[in-house]
């Protein structure tokens, strides 16, 4: 019985510690900006015209700029039949992605195909989309994908503003994160919260068009030290295995710069077990003993960190 108890106590811990990270998981609420949805739109440098239904075509999204990158791969252009949606409609033809997605630019193929199996097998669990689509796609498409996304350079997506108070705001289309319109702040407390640097630019499904981090203050500083020291056994150095200035090594991740809603996700999900794929399990060691702050703490530093 009084096993039960603890087991039981334990089990309410670990809702509980998962539930107060919720706003990571970024779910639509309402749409508060009026959008015109069959207006033409355009962006700055590109001689392309598309209206927002077809900006929001997931099987046919906007290729903004389509010189500036290699032939886009059937999948990652159009998606690969009813299942399988067009891989630049989340993670954008430059594969930067929005912090509800995440970054495919520059990982390692032999990481995203890892990814992907993890994915189809359920050893990963998204609750929204990937786990739909690495069960239908296949192999060919996947390497595909994975090939066009690897050989991208990262570029500088997140600035990082510590602060007590973040701006009033919701969940709208895309599941992005938007300032209210009526304006107002309300105290940040221990959560980092992303909006688009510029709302149009990001609704248009723009590549180049980054986010703005609001984090706790202290909280670099913070991550920092538990990074680069493992804050005295709480958990282990990460440049151990993601490198020298976290850009990866081998067919390890790079993590430096990465969106720090999707490393709150990552941290969490790695921590309660909705991420245990194989090689996932090298990273057990560090998150077992962080709390809800040194989750936000090691975010907000690695995206405060060049990719
Ligand atoms: C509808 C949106 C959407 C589309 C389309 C989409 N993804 Fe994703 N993808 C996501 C989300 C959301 C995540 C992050 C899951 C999480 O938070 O753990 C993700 C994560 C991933 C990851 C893991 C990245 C990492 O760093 O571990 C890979 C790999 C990936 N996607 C590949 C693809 C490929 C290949 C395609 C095209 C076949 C694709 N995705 C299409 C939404 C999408
Ligand atoms: C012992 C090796 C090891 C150490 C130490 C380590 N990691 Fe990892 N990490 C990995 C491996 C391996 C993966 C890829 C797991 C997989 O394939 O699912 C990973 C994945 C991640 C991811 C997910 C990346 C993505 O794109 O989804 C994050 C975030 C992360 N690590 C953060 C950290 C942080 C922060 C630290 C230091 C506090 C750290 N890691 C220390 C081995 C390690």
């Amino acid at each position: 019985m009084k096993k039960l108890t603890v087991a039981l106590a334990l089990l309410l811990t670990a809702s509980a510690a998962q539930a107060d990270l919720e706003w990571a998981y970024q779910v639509f609420e309402e749409q508060l900006h009026e959008v015109d949805e069959n207006a033409p739109r355009s962006v700055p440098g590109s001689t392309e015209s598309y209206t927002q239904v077809e900006i929001d075509d997931l099987w046919n999204p906007p290729d903004w700029f389509p010189d500036d990158h290699a032939p886009l791969p059937e999948v990652v252009a159009r998606g690969a039949g009813e299942n399988v949606r067009a891989c630049a409609s989340c993670h954008l033809t430059s594969g930067m992605g929005h912090p509800e997605s995440s970054q495919l630019a520059g990982l390692p193929v032999g990481y995203m195909m890892r990814q992907m199996e993890d994915f189809a097998n359920g050893s990963r669990t998204d609750r929204f989309w990937m786990n739909g689509f690495a069960e239908a796609i296949s192999d060919e498409d996947a390497l595909a994908a994975a090939e066009y996304y690897a050989a991208i350079e990262p570029i500088d997506w997140v600035d990082v503003i510590e602060s007590d108070t973040v701006p009033t705001h919701y969940v709208g289309d895309g599941r992005m994160r938007f300032r209210h319109p009526d304006g107002g702040t309300e105290p940040l407390g221990n959560r980092i919260l992303e909006f688009p640097q510029d709302r149009e630019l990001a609704t248009a499904r723009h590549p180049y068009t980054g986010f703005v981090a609001y984090a706790p203050v202290g909280s670099i500083a913070r991550g920092e030290e538990l990074a680069t020291t493992g804050g005295g056994g709480r958990t282990i150095q990460c440049t151990i295995c993601h490198g020298e200035g976290l850009t990866g090594l081998a067919e390890i991740p790079g993590i430096a710069g990465a969106s720090p809603i999707y490393t709150v996700r990552q941290l969490n999900d790695i921590k309660t077990g909705a991420r245990s794929g194989p090689m996932t399990a090298l990273m057990i060691a560090t998150v077992a003993n962080l709390t809800e702050e040194d989750i936000v703490a090691l975010a907000a530093y690695l995206a405060s960190l060049d990719p």
